[in-house]
């Protein structure tokens, strides 16, 4: 803080290439980079925007397995989908490369040849599962079995879906390879290990007392990392997907995805400047800004840093504007549901409407909390904003001008009282935006930016200039070029949030981009000046466009919900001597608590009738426990006793469950005696 930089570096978080990009994406990421970017540059600044695909990892050979094709193929189609879609949405990068090019193998392979050099990896031999028949490693994801809490017979060897605990491939029962079905078996593998606990003195110093301005949400997690203690982290991994492990021995061992990614920022930078980029890099008088999402916090403020303070030669972020997630309709985004509002469709069914897109993420940015994109909000923020405040004031500032004064700038004559008060109203809204965006909250400046044209339309609202064309040419003349000072600063103040738009506006005004250090100024077009025939800046959106959007949506919705009736068909039939032997009756919930430090758990005292018996059920992510706290429940009666977490479960809990996972508990629709059976 309180430093001088001569130039800043803004990278932002590059994306899987293995799906398209959505609305998350850009509200979180890279519409704050961009218009952060295009802020510094109308300022005159020396900035670079970087940007690239992640072409590495897991989910791409996943994805690249399920079609039959190879992961390269697979990187391919979406890095050139990904490229296209940014280019057309303005996102000005300088340079968009990706994970697969050469400079990033050769950089990324010096970048891990230059710590192991150093003696900054711990090397360790530990078990993994082997599976024989496909000759390879399993990464967790490709290992299924059965969850040894809740007894779901798929659960993944990192995460139980059913239960929703976090688990080792070693926990789970019957594990099975998912690429050949075989039983794997452990077998001993080495791997290179950064010490973050090494650095985590470095770490506090730096992030906890060094940079107490970062946002809270991203502060609050790096100490919450620290405080439950660093531990050295695998950079390698057994897969025959990523950039080689430069060292000998290292034979079907590439980096892990997470460590080359970030060192794509500098490959990237490198690939555009090659002689020069050392200094985007290393000058101290370079300011390094990281722009991501929530999920990537710690890797951008613990892990890299570290990888590069072990270097030894580079510049640590100066900030990490860290957004929280964006969510459709009230749902999670997500590219295996396609649940999403996909960057390229948006782009071919909304022609010239990028602006229109971006205003809504920006109004709606998930700064510090989890925000809603709705269709709804979409237009209405549209109709509502851009429409009948942006596009109607300017458009009457110039349709006037053009009706009374052949479209030219009409000069001013004495200011009223009024007019001055406008005038020095709108003098503030630089200094108003730039703090707002030199923080990062882009949402409140581009809020400054609309109330300036409020502030105009108020303006010819209050002096109506139509009624005054009979009577007084000069006060008219004077009210338009108020007016028009008034569209030239928006113009400017615009420019960052709405490129497109404002080209349209700079064109309509004849005037070249105005630069941001005249924003304020109230003779930015002087009098005489022609300008051109006036053309609507934004349209309204129809009902039934945004009603064919949503019923995209359902369709979604729908398809999903099919699919995941096909995946989840009628069990074969049983005889009715099978149903009577599963014992169902209904409980009065006595008690609920969390179970501690198990965030899908609640545990349960329940009334049966006869006795209180404990029940572990892993809702809690569904309810709090004092909703259900004098609620009958249904539940299964006489299943086995088993122990979750160190408690005795007896018994489970029956809830109705949707294809997204959210469930309802099943309650006997008016109340019975506790005991009483489900039959
Ligand atoms: N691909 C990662 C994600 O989408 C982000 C990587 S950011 C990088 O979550 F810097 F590491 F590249
Ligand atoms: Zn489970």
């Amino acid at each position: 803080m309180g430093k001088q930089f001569k130039r800043t570096l803004i990278t932002t978080a590059l994306p899987y290439a293995n799906g398209p990009v959505h609305i998350g994406h850009l509200a979180g990421v890279y519409v704050p980079a961009d218009i952060y970017a295009r802020y510094l540059r109308l300022k005159g600044e020396e900035v670079l925007l970087i940007g690239g695909s992640d072409e590495h990892g897991v989910p791409i050979t996943i994805r690249a397995k399920k079609e039959g094709v190879t992961p390269q193929d697979i990187v391919d189609r979406f890095h050139a989908i990904i490229k296209q879609s940014f280019a057309d949405f303005g996102i000005t990068f300088d340079v968009y490369s990706r994970t697969t090019s050469e400079t990033h193998r050769q950089v990324a392979s010096d970048f891990f040849r230059k710590l192991y050099d150093k003696g900054e990896f711990i090397e360790q031999t530990s078990e993994q599962y082997y599976d024989e028949e496909a000759k390879q490693f399993l990464a967790d994801r490709y290992i299924t079995g059965t969850c040894p809490h809740c007894h779901n017979e798929g659960a993944y060897g990192d995460q139980c879906e059913a239960c929703g605990t976090s688990l080792n491939a070693t926990d789970l029962i019957n594990p099975k390879s998912a690429i050949s079905g075989s039983v794997p078996v452990m077998k001993e593998t080495k791997h290179w290990y950064l010490p973050l606990d090494k650095y985590e003195p470095f770490l506090r110093q730096w992030i906890l007392e060094g940079h107490k301005e970062w946002k809270s949400n991203v502060y609050g997690q790096c100490k919450s990392w620290m405080d439950m203690g660093l531990q050295p982290r695998a950079v390698s991994r057994d897969l025959d997907w990523g950039i080689p492990v430069p060292v000998e021995g290292a034979e079907g061992k590439v980096l892990y995805v997470w460590f080359d990614a970030p060192i794509g920022y500098i490959s990237n930078t490198k690939e555009l400047l090659p002689d020069t980029w050392e200094t985007w890099w290393k000058d101290p008088e370079t300011k390094l800004l990281h722009f991501i999402g929530k999920d990537n916090i710690v890797f951008h403020c613990i892990v890299f840093p570290t990888m590069l303070k072990a270097e030894g030669t580079f510049n640590l972020p100066e900030n990490v504007p860290a957004n929280e997630f964006l969510n459709l309709e009230g749902d999670k985004i997500s590219t295996s549901r396609n649940w999403a509002v996909w960057l390229h469709e948006y782009l071919e069914e909304f022609p010239g409407k990028q602006d229109v897109l971006r205003y809504v993420l920006t109004a709606n940015a998930p700064e510090t909390k989890d925000n809603d994109f709705t269709w709804r909000d979409f237009q209405a923020r549209n109709n509502n904003e851009l429409v009948a405040i942006l596009g109607n004031f300017v458009n009457r500032a110039l349709v006037l001008t053009s009706k009374y004064f052949d479209g030219k700038v009409p000069a001013a004559g004495e200011l009223t009282e009024y007019d001055k008060e406008t005038l020095i109203e709108f003098a503030d809204v630089k200094a108003d935006v730039e703090r707002l965006l030199d923080t990062f909250h882009f949402r409140d400046a581009q809020k400054e930016a609309m109330n300036l044209a409020r502030i105009g339309n108020k303006y010819l609202a209050d002096t109506e200039p139509w009624k005054l064309a009979k009577t007084d040419m000069e006060r008219v003349a004077t009210i338009l070029n108020i007016s028009l000072q008034i569209t030239a600063n928006l113009a400017i103040a615009f420019e960052p949030f709405l490129p497109f738009s404002m080209q349209k506006l700079n064109e309509m005004l004849c005037v070249e981009p105005l630069g941001w250090d005249r924003l304020g100024q109230t003779n930015l077009l002087a009098a005489g000046h022609q300008l051109a025939t006036p053309e609507l800046l934004f349209e309204k959106i129809e009902d039934s466009v945004i009603e064919a959007q949503i019923q995209k949506l359902l369709d979604t919705k729908k398809s999903n919900e099919e699919a995941s009736y096909r995946a989840n068909p009628v069990r074969e039939n049983i005889e009715y001597d099978d149903f009577t032997k599963l014992d169902i009756r209904v409980g009065t919930v006595l008690e609920c608590a969390k179970v501690p430090k198990a965030d899908k758990l609640l545990q349960f005292l329940i009334d049966d009738g006869l006795e209180k018996r404990t029940i572990i059920s892993g809702i809690a992510q569904h309810y709090k426990p004092e909703e259900l706290v004098g609620k009958q429940v249904c539940f299964i009666a006489n299943l086995a006793p088993r122990k979750l977490r160190g408690i005795v479960s007896e018994g489970m809990i029956l809830s109705a469950e949707n294809a997204d996972g959210s469930l309802a508990v099943i309650m006997p629709q008016k109340e019975v005696k506790p005991g009483s059976e489900v039959k």
